[in-house]
């Protein structure tokens, strides 16, 4: 099968980020054809720093191979490098009702956000986004809770096409996480971890361990003494032991059973630590990778002209089949 997913380059990535869409990218790539596309032109919909964007992608580029995508296997590029993406998205333009945009969640959200400066392409966002699927004969597209909607709008948009010009696109299907789907703020257990909250309720990916530690000792922990889980009545310790299951891949209840008697100061403790030596690899990697920024363009290079073949292609037999040669 085809897998195409993609990050944008803005921001910083943390523990629900990886569990929520990049471990199941790189267990994927194991058995498929994995696409993983940094999207630059989508960050541009949103205020952005120009002179520190191509830092932000290259950066991007380094958190992906260090944590686990393998050039080797899997296709990784740049969304404006490959051209066909903006030309197939004006093609899609043509077929998609402005009434299926102005009702996208995250339209709405971001239209209130930025109410003095609406840019059109907040509006068209998903429509770049289902050409960047489309213009791959995806199939599964593995994506956070949030993006569903719009890959239900690339199967509509993909239908409407074949019907109206003949057979050409795959309808793709999006993928969501099991477990681990919602890794909770470290500050608020009742609020999702989020890149834009504060940097003491997320641990970052690349977190060195004395900040790892000073998060997880500063954690919002509940009323009590016992390590249990209960989502209602101790939201705090159970996210801490979902972070622990996840990270050790023991059960809830084994963790129970290891903590019985100790209290939440050890617990967390013991927590640090896991976190601490699971998350060593990819800080070494990441250094390493930092200072091999040539060989990290080239992935970038042979990403794009491998996809470049396969979008080519397709675009070729749109273009064809709406009469433009
Ligand atoms: P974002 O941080 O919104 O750019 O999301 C990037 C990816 O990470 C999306 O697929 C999200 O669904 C996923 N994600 C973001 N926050 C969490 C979280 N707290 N727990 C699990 N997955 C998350
Ligand atoms: N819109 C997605 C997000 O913000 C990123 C994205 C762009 C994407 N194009 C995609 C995700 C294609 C999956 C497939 O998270």
């Amino acid at each position: 099968m085809r897998i195409f997913s993609g990050i944008q380059p803005t921001g910083k990535l943390h523990i629900g980020n990886y569990f929520g869409a990049i471990k199941q990218w790189v267990e994927l790539q194991q058995m498929h054809e994995c696409i993983f596309c940094i999207v630059d032109l989508h960050a541009l919909t949103v205020p952005y720093d120009t002179k520190t964007l191509q830092e932000s992608i290259l950066e991007k580029a380094i958190i992906y191979l260090a944590a686990g995508v393998n050039p080797e296997k899997s296709i990784i590029f740049v969304q404006s490098q490959v051209k066909e993406h903006t030309e197939l998205a004006w093609l899609l333009n043509t077929i998609t009702p402005i009434g299926d945009l102005t009702r996208m969640t995250q339209y709405k959200e971001k239209s209130k956000k930025f109410k003095k400066n609406l840019n059109a392409g907040l509006l068209n966002y998903p429509i770049l986004m289902a050409s960047d699927i489309l213009l791959y004969q995806t199939e599964i597209v593995p994506v956070g809770e949030d993006q569903k909607q719009h890959v239900e709008l690339a199967r509509t948009i993909a239908r409407k096409f074949n019907q109206r010009f003949g057979e050409v696109f795959k309808i793709p299907e999006a993928r969501l996480p099991k477990f681990g789907a919602k890794i909770m703020s470290l500050q608020n257990p009742k609020k999702k971890m989020s890149k834009t909250d504060l940097q003491d309720a997320q641990i970052g990916l690349f977190d060195e361990p004395e900040e790892i530690k000073a998060k997880i000792m500063k954690a919002v922990t509940d009323t009590g003494k016992i390590i249990k889980y209960n989502e209602k009545l101790k939201p705090g310790i159970s996210n801490l032991l979902t972070i622990y299951s996840l990270f050790s891949e023991k059960t809830i209840k084994e963790i129970e059973k290891k903590f019985k008697g100790k209290g939440y100061a050890d617990f967390k403790k013991s927590l640090s630590r896991l976190l601490i030596d699971s998350l060593e690899p990819f800080r070494r990697k990441k250094k390493e990778l930092l200072t091999r920024e040539v060989y990290v363009k080239e992935i970038l290079n042979q990403g794009r002209n491998r996809a470049q073949i396969i979008a080519q292609s397709i675009l070729q037999e749109v273009k064809k089949k709406m009469g433009l040669f």
